[in-house]
């Protein structure tokens, strides 16, 4: 079982070629980041943010964990969002699901414990939330999907309301939030939703009034 020397001499690899092609390639990273994005994603291994965007290093602040849940008890994605808006002065936010996602699916059927019993409340309270809309749908797939993205608009509303977006947006600092869904099975990003310093968010708890269009979605592709 010596499969994670394969990570290190990978590593070497990876290295040795960026070198190749850039050669002051990391004496520019040693200097400091200034990365435009803050990503909030879900901890699932099939979902990998830089790669899928062709993000290089220092191009993305990241913040992972099981369900993207934006939690403002969660002191962990509090700080990293407040180090990314205040100090780094990203101008965007991203809260990414992905259609399959263990934890949402867990959240919906039940039969967890411990840790991630407690940690999933806030997505159970989504499924609570949106329960007759989730009750429509013809099967269990269409239902998780249609989960799936509630979850995102409405972490994307809890991410608005933190106190460090409100602040930003106070002080019109450039910041706009991005709700998107990655589909495990195409390897596609389809965006959802966007709020701004002007979208009103008194009317979010019923977040489709600002979702996009198809049209604005085929445009942004
Ligand atoms: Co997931």
């Amino acid at each position: 079982m010596k499969n994670y020397k394969q990570l290190l001499l990978a590593n070497r690899a990876w290295a040795i070629e960026l070198v190749e092609e850039k050669p002051d390639f990391f004496e520019r990273q040693a200097h400091g980041q200034k990365p435009e994005f803050l990503w909030i994603g879900c901890s699932d291994s099939r979902v990998s943010p830089e790669q899928m965007t062709m993000t290089p290093p220092g191009g993305m602040f990241l913040h992972r964990n099981i369900a993207n849940l934006v939690n403002h008890d969660d002191l962990n994605l509090m700080s990293v969002l407040q180090y990314a808006v205040t100090v780094l002065g990203v101008k965007h936010l991203i809260v990414c699901g992905h259609y399959g996602c263990g934890g949402v699916k867990a959240a919906l059927d039940g039969g967890t414990t411990g840790p991630v019993d407690d940690w999933l409340q806030t997505a159970r309270n989504v499924a609570d939330d949106h329960w007759e809309e989730l009750g429509n749908q013809s099967t269990p797939e269409a239902k998780l999907n249609r989960f799936v993205e509630f979850n995102v608009r409405d972490q994307l509303v809890n991410l608005a309301r933190t106190a460090t977006v409100q602040d930003a947006f106070a002080k019109k600092q450039d910041l706009w939030l991005h709700g998107w869904v990655y589909d495990i099975r195409d390897g596609r990003i389809k965006p959802l939703m966007e709020i701004d310093r002007d979208t009103t968010l008194e009317a979010v708890p019923h977040p489709r009034r600002v979702l996009l269009s198809q049209d604005e979605i085929r445009a942004a592709l």
